[in-house]
């Protein structure tokens, strides 16, 4: 979604870390861009179409130590310049850009287009402008003009602003995250932590329903409803800046894959009586809902194997944006797992709400530590995968499929042997991941390239991965891909398969082996070519990737040469796999 970056304070080169900033924020996916400083010559204000990381830095080295910039992801409005933010009052003096939706802002632009105001652009962001300087007609301070517009807004927004004639940033949230960065001589103020990890990692979150006022010198947090002055500690985040680099990678989808030789180690890093706690109440709570979308969603939907195999235990799983209707099960003895990588995922947010609404309690599973959903959430597990920068989700989903799994081990008072079996597992990924693996994958991504279809099959918990085998490739190679559970092949979708046809089956020695290597089998009688992504090797399979045997976390690594062949499938078809089209990092809106 939509990438915010403010900056104020003694530093003098704002508009150069404006943009700079804003090119640590690309991934999160946009397609027009926008940056305003302050300067002796009053408030320069330049965007454009296209990407961020074609402008020079230069242009904006005038002198400055106020400044924002913003990339947008079109929803209000086509991808035009006049789309884009900032946005201006009337007088132009009135800056701002906006993260999320004005729901109202129909009424309000009519509203205030009858008190005289002019509008440039189709957004929803530029009546915020043109509100505040109406407000300012009969409240002159600049910071309460906000605060008064703000109450007037309805719709889940994070909004920053400024005015060419006062040395402030001045910033509003209600349920799109802003996080403030707390430099000695000064404050940044973004949509996400990685705009500013350069400079320093001391953050203050503001919640929903607060605004924020500084100069550079002070920060005041305040309540919007009722201006009440709030405090905030401050809080160090363990995230490293080389962390969200690219390093010796040509993409940051590919050094996160990479990086699971690691991220799952530190995922199963965690505090054994929290654990145990969390597994008591699963077994305690009278329905336990499991949420998440995409690929998070994925994670869950494994999960519920997990716990049904290894615990013996039932969870249900609801794709969080579905979760509104299962409202009725819910009671304050109901427990809902919400999983995410960004902890701002409206549609997880949402189905919290719902839950906590029936007395409900919530354990979130996150990556982004302090991030809305691990703060909103009564218990919150980390997955430590550190930042995932790529559009497609591949280490954090791994990441959270083995907390999952650690839980379900914690549920039958086996948490030993689950951590030893992750363990294991990632010291298995880590041999698997050598070139000579990654190249192999990358001949098979050669000869499936001009493919228009491909269809993965899987069973058991290799079923869930399928479904993210067809997310990741789509996403990122824009083939059509679909997914399947194995035995529904010849109710339907089989009549797909010609000649050629590329079919990946996702096989465990498991109790379903022979199930889905029949079902591997129906497909090359009809002409399949079968990738089969296995521990052992089968007749059946044209091409074999091999993986570990890993038992129960067979998922986890089954899924990993799916991740580095959608990655290698969007090289080779010319497509940036960092930055999928249409798509954002971090999905703020319903
Ligand atoms: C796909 C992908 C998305 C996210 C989904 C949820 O690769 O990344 O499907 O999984 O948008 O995001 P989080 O996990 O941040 O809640």
């Amino acid at each position: 979604m939509c990438g915010i970056i403010g900056y104020v304070g003694k530093r003098t080169d704002a508009g150069v870390l404006a943009v700079q900033s804003l090119k640590r924020l690309e991934y999160r996916g946009y397609d027009s861009w926008g940056v305003a400083c302050k300067t002796k010559d009053g408030v320069i204000i330049r965007k454009d179409i296209g990407k961020i990381s074609t402008v020079d830095s230069a242009d904006f080295q005038q002198p400055s130590s106020l400044a924002m910039a913003h990339t947008r992801w079109a929803t209000h409005g086509g991808v035009t310049t006049e789309n884009a933010h900032p946005h201006v009052s009337c007088d132009g003096k009135i800056v701002v850009v906006l993260n999320g939706i004005i729901e109202n802002y129909e009424a309000l632009r009519d509203e205030l287009k009858t008190k005289g105001h002019e509008f440039v652009s189709s957004t929803d962001t530029e009546v915020i402008p043109h509100l505040i300087e109406e407000e300012m007609k009969t409240e002159p301070d600049f910071a309460a003009a906000v605060r008064r517009a703000c109450l007037r807004f309805e719709g889940r927004y994070g909004i920053v602003a400024m005015h060419a004639d006062s040395f402030l940033l001045v910033a509003a949230r209600t349920g799109s995250p802003l996080i403030v960065g707390v430099e000695k001589d000064g404050y940044f103020i973004a949509s996400d932590t990685p705009a500013f990890l350069e400079y320093t990692s001391t953050v203050q979150y503001l919640d929903d329903g607060e605004m924020v006022v500084t100069d550079g010198n002070s920060i005041l947090f305040s309540d919007i409803a009722t201006g009440e002055e709030r405090t905030k500690r401050e809080i160090e985040i363990t995230w490293s800046v080389t962390e969200a680099h690219k390093g010796e990678y040509d993409h940051f989808m590919l050094k996160e894959i990479m990086e699971q030789k690691q991220s799952i180690a530190r995922a199963v890093d965690q505090d054994e009586d929290q654990i145990q706690t969390l597994a008591r109440a699963i077994h305690a709570a009278q329905g336990t809902f499991l949420v998440g979308c995409g690929t998070a969603a994925k994670a869950c939907m494994a999960a519920e194997y997990f716990f049904s195999v290894i615990a013996g235990h039932h969870v249900n799983f609801a794709p969080a944006s579905e979760f509104k209707l299962y409202h009725r099960f819910l009671k304050p003895e109901s427990l809902l797992i919400a999983v995410s990588q960004s902890g701002e995922t409206a549609d997880t947010l949402e189905a919290m709400k719902i839950a906590k609404s029936k007395g409900a309690k919530v354990l979130a599973i996150v990556n982004a530590e302090g991030s809305t959903i691990a703060r909103e959430a009564d218990f919150t597990l980390h997955i430590k995968a550190g930042p995932e920068r790529a559009v497609a989700s591949t280490k954090a989903l791994t990441g959270q499929m083995a907390v999952l799994l650690l839980i379900a081990y914690a549920m039958i008072d086996k948490l030993p042997k689950g951590r030893t079996r992750l363990l294991e597992t990632a010291a298995a990924i880590n041999d698997m991941l050598n070139p000579r693996y990654t190249e192999f994958i990358e001949t098979i991504a050669e000869r499936i390239q001009e493919s228009s279809d491909l269809y993965i099959i899987g069973k058991g918990w290799n079923y869930p991965m399928a479904l993210e085998s067809a997310i990741k490739i789509q996403e990122v190679s824009y083939v059509h891909a679909e997914g399947f559970a194995g035995g529904e092949l010849k109710h339907g979708p089989i009549a797909l398969i010609e000649k050629g046809t590329p079919c990946i089956a996702l096989v465990g020695n498991d109790e379903v082996r022979t199930d889905i290597i029949s079902n591997a089998i129906e497909l090359k009688a009809r002409g399949g070519f079968i990738v089969g992504i296995a521990p052992e090797r089968h007749a059946v399979f044209d091409e074999w990737i091999r993986v570990p045997d890993v038992d129960t976390a067979q998922a986890i690594v089954n899924i990993i040469p799916v991740q580095v062949l959608a990655y290698f499938l969007a090289v080779k078809r010319g497509k940036d796999p960092d930055m999928p089209r249409n798509l954002a990092k971090s999905v703020t809106v319903k």
